[in-house]
């Protein structure tokens, strides 16, 4: 803390918080960035600061009144962008009359300083709004959406995409972020499946660590850093038949195994604050639960943030059938140990009365301001109120040419090449006439996806036509048409098909940039079926006849059936949404200047009947035996085989690899000793590349049934044409732990199988035993 900070708390723990009240935002931040005054960090421990913060609070806290307090949980969305069903249209009445403790859906410099002037001048004490906003994967500049993001499995690009999207924000008035959601979702029906990493324990942990790093950095005082939100809290992703909000039953251990560890790290990774889910877990709505929330998020994991919950949970708590009416559902989620209600305005209506009526303890008020006001503080609102919103640093910042140039890598490093027959990709870069044909070709709404937070939809993604143009320039001839739709309605429909069937006879190849429309994925955008929506199959079908190669670069938020383009096409590359680079990214790929490198972090089934499909499920007691067994009684589909189209860590590159030697450190270890994994890997290819070497392992037996395969680790190499690199894991026994048959957790001796390759099925394997130390 600099001294300005220090002196400023003091003149405020003098009582004086009326200066706050009086400065100009202009004036608090010059006195914060003397030199003269700046005091290394590194000099006040970091018990000497959370001293200093909690005499501040507990000075602040001794002035306000009850309904100052309760004014401090309530956060509301202003009317700049809408995110949910309400709107609370006298919102900056509320600011000024100290109702509000945060406002979320507002940004940029001025529009936030302007907020932040009514609390902090027009306020009895002056105290700082916080500003939230759902910066998911980027803010102006937008990356490609999360699960695309996740299929780079490159935790450092990862972590700088979040980097990046903290430093947009920040400059312009923002000081939190609802992300990263850490839901494991294994069901493509989801429409948010597209926010998350994926459907592996494992990697997804690993990212969300990533993401919060990346947003909230090494020092929340920074003021290029945000609070991120651990969200959405518990078990969200697995939504019965995929329909959003939908209610979630599931064991303790199957709770404890998938879908809470990505949370828990986040509270050792020290993540600022988490959301609650809307979803019901076992009976009791997330919002409500006191066994999440006070039992094991706060008191066993020790989080000391603040949880929020999402967008009006506290109010469904009524037609869940939880509440009797509102003001009884601001009791159960505060008491259940919700801190803050996210545009519900349960606690603004109902928490004064609740505490007159000693239905809720003043100390649970109390300790909920408290986190708040912690967080207030640690992001130095107190000292600057204004110092995110910072008109300079947003011009500065705002779409940098380095943010842009990081978009692009992080859009190339997230595409999955699916399928190359006869190397049909890369295209050479003439004598070529290529017909570019589908809704998503020049389409720049449709770019950056879903939640893609204050990124321009209409005028900055630059599309692929534009995209193959700017590379290609006139040595490459592009025929382009449209030919189909996206829009569900528009199956049935053949207008446009003749032009584009006009445009592929000309051509030499056919690049099809076909697949989902933008909000088709995200929140609220369930769908039953995983096919190609609208009439762009049609078309394929139509194409194919011309028997030219055709390339289908897709875009979505989740995994699609893609059976039929799978035995017709020659080429399928996944580009997600990729951002605001798309087009440039694409292109890179598709002309070979970029090798791709992706792989899926979701199953793609091969029909949606398969759903829920992922690669580490249980073997059965009656598993699908190999070919040309008796299969009658086995676990297995009369119609379609049990292995899905694409499995979980599959994806092609330009080039080809072999695993090779895969060797153990030792047949037998001993509990508590480490295992030695080595594999080497050979370029066998003609052109340089990255590939992700993964690592599974399988516990034979146990106390209770184990997966067939569990990622344990992974390392993204990089191997010249030729080149061969020996490729080394260590395995470790928190590596073979899980939730014992008592719930304990620990690993258990026995025989184990490794695995290691290029994914989840395509894999070499070996096996150890470990044995007891006692
Ligand atoms: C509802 C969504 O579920 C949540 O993820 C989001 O952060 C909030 N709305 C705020 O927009």
């Amino acid at each position: 803390m600099n001294t300005a900070k220090t002196l400023l708390a003091s003149l405020l723990i003098g009582g004086a918080l009326g200066i706050l009240a009086g400065c100009s935002g202009d004036v608090a931040s010059e006195a914060a960035t003397t030199p003269d005054n700046i005091e290394s960090e590194q000099e006040k421990s970091p018990i000497r600061q959370d001293a200093e913060m909690n005499a501040f609070i507990d000075d602040l806290m001794e002035k306000m009144t009850l309904e100052e307090k309760v004014g401090q949980l309530n956060l509301l969305t202003s009317n700049w962008d809408r995110t949910g069903p309400t709107m609370k249209e006298d919102y900056k009445k509320d600011i000024r009359a100290g109702r509000v403790g945060a406002i979320f859906n507002a940004f940029t410099a001025d529009y936030t300083r302007g907020l932040q002037k009514i609390a902090v001048e027009e306020t009895r004490l002056g105290i700082p709004l916080l500003f939230g906003y759902d910066v998911i994967h980027g803010h102006r500049t937008i990356f490609p959406v999360s699960i695309g993001e996740s299929a780079s499995w490159d935790l450092g690009a990862i972590e700088q995409a979040a980097r990046i999207a903290a430093i947009e924000a920040s400059a312009e008035g923002v000081h939190w972020t609802f992300a990263p959601m850490v839901d494991i979702a294994r069901d493509p029906r989801w429409g948010r499946i597209s926010e998350g990493a994926g459907e592996d324990v494992f990697l997804a942990t690993e990212i969300a660590k990533a993401r919060i790093r990346g947003f909230q950095g090494d020092d929340l005082s920074d003021t290029d850093t945000v609070l991120a939100c651990a969200k959405h809290y518990a078990a969200y992703g697995a939504a019965q038949a995929g329909r959003d909000y939908h209610t979630t039953d599931m064991s303790e251990r199957e709770l404890f195994s998938t879908y809470l560890p990505p949370f828990e790290a986040a509270v050792e990774e020290g993540v600022a604050t988490f959301m609650t889910a809307f979803n019901d877990l076992n009976g009791v709505p997330a919002s409500a639960s006191n066994y999440l929330l006070n039992d094991l998020l706060k008191d066993q994991w020790g989080f000391d943030g603040f949880v929020v919950t999402d967008y009006t949970s506290i109010n469904e708590l009524v037609p869940h059938g939880y509440a009797r009416d509102e003001n009884h559902a601001a009791e159960l989620a505060i008491n259940a140990g919700v801190d803050m209600d996210m545009q519900g305005a349960t606690f603004y209506e109902h928490m004064s009365g609740l505490v007159e009526e000693g239905r809720v303890a003043e100390d649970r008020v109390d300790d909920a301001v408290r986190r708040i006001l912690e967080m207030k503080y640690r992001l130095g609102l107190f000292e600057d109120p204004y110092r995110y919103s910072n008109k300079a640093r947003q011009q500065e910042f705002v779409y940098k040419d380095e943010h842009l140039r990081a978009a692009t890598e992080m859009a190339k490093k997230s595409m999955v090449l699916l399928k190359n027959q006869n190397d049909t990709l890369p295209l050479r870069k003439n004598d070529l006439s290529i017909a570019l044909i589908g809704p998503l070709a020049d389409s720049k709404e449709d770019m950056i996806g879903s939640w893609s937070a204050a990124g321009d939809r209409y005028e900055r993604p630059v599309t692929l036509l534009e995209g193959i143009r700017e590379k290609v320039g006139d040595s490459v001839e592009i025929n382009y048409a449209k030919g189909a739709s996206y829009e569900f309605d528009s199956k049935g429909s053949a207008s446009g098909f003749k032009e584009a069937i006009e445009k592929a006879q000309q051509s030499d190849v056919i690049v099809l940039a076909m697949g989902e429309k933008w909000n088709m994925t995200g929140e609220a955008a369930s769908r039953t079926s995983l096919d190609m929506p609208g009439n762009q199959l049609a078309l394929m079908k139509e194409l194919k006849k011309l028997n030219k190669p055709m390339i289908l670069v897709l875009m979505s938020g989740r995994p699609m059936t893609l059976t039929w383009e799978d035995r017709n096409l020659d080429a399928i590359l996944e580009a997600w949404y990729p951002g605001t680079m798309a087009g440039v990214a694409v292109a890179d790929v598709l002309f070979g200047d970029y090798n791709p490198s992706g792989k899926l972090t979701s199953t793609f089934p091969r029909t949606v009947g398969q759903v829920p499909i992922y690669y580490n499920m249980k073997n059965t007691g009656r598993p699908y035996e190999p070919e040309g067994a008796e299969q009658k009684y086995r676990s297995r589909y009369l119609s379609t085989p049990n292995e899905p189209l694409y499995p979980f860590g599959y994806g092609l590159s330009y080039t080809t690899f072999e695993y090779t030697n895969l060797t153990l450190g030792a047949d037998t270890v001993t509990m508590g000793d480490t295992l030695t994994v080595s594999v080497d890997v050979t370029n066998t290819g003609d052109r340089s590349g990255e590939e992700v070497v993964q690592l599974y392992v399988r516990d034979v037996t146990g106390s209770v049934t184990r997966p067939v395969k569990e990622l344990k680790g992974f390392r993204k190499i990089s191997l010249e044409q030729g080149e061969r690199k020996t490729v080394e894991f260590t395995l470790s026994e928190e590596d073979l732990s899980f939730y014992r048959a008592d719930m304990s957790y620990g690993a258990e001796p026995g025989q184990f199988t490794v695995f290691v390759g290029s994914s989840s099925r395509d894999v070499l394997e070996a096996g150890f035993k470990l044995v007891s130390n006692k």
